[in-house]
């Protein structure tokens, strides 16, 4: 069993917060186990509790399609949220339930080592991003930690204000690049680290 099936089961069997009474299925995440991009969305709705995935109502089409925009596929990147469990009737998480299901999500941050952590909405953004407003951060980024962070509505929004969807899909647009500027900030990292290659042996000048 992987690390990351043994944290899933952790994460069905935690009754640390009440709604775990409320909620069908625990919704852990899913995706690539070494994914480089991460997608972090804040709660599970009405569909991803019965089917125990993330994102897969009208929000979650609408990833599929910015995901498709840039070449990609659920399969290959991890969608996770801040929690874990539905709050009745999609209200917002609490402040104790995010610090509860702070453990899970470090965890699957430490397991999936990605390159490039999407935020999607607020609660998602306040996390790696605290006392910023979206308005101002949607599209921009922060290393930390050798981690890139972006910033991004979600999608769920972009239901609501029809605005916001051309917005998302210039967003989305932004991750290639940040990816490949990723892959070179690991690599340097990884050349930084390594032991210094040893000098080759001088050459003695022969007389003959
Ligand atoms: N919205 C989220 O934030 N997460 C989901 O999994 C679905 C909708």
């Amino acid at each position: 069993m992987s690390a990351l099936t043994d944290l899933n089961t952790g994460i069905a069997l935690c009754r640390q917060c009440e709604i775990v009474n409320t909620r069908t299925k625990s919704v852990p995440g899913e995706g690539a186990e070494n994914a480089e991009i991460m997608f972090i969305g804040e709660a599970p709705g009405w569909n991803e509790d019965q089917q125990g995935r993330p994102f897969i109502g009208a929000a979650g089409q609408f990833l599929d399609e910015l995901l498709a925009s840039i070449n990609l596929k659920r399969a290959g990147v991890y969608i996770a949220n801040v929690i874990k469990c539905r709050p009745p009737e999609n209200r917002d998480p609490l402040p104790t339930e995010i610090a509860n299901c702070q453990k899970w999500l470090d965890r699957q941050i430490e397991l999936i080592s990605p390159k490039i952590i999407v935020t999607l909405g607020r609660y998602s953004m306040a996390k790696f991003f605290p006392g910023k407003t979206i308005s101002k951060i949607h599209g921009t980024s922060q290393t930390q930690n050798g981690i890139i962070y972006f910033a991004m509505y979600h999608p769920a929004a972009a239901l609501h204000q029809g605005n916001l969807r051309q917005t998302l899909k210039e967003d989305m647009m932004k991750l290639p690049p940040l990816l490949a500027q990723a892959k070179a900030l690991k690599q340097k990292a990884a050349e930084a680290e390594a032991p210094p290659k040893p000098e080759p042996p001088v050459q003695q000048l022969s007389m003959f």
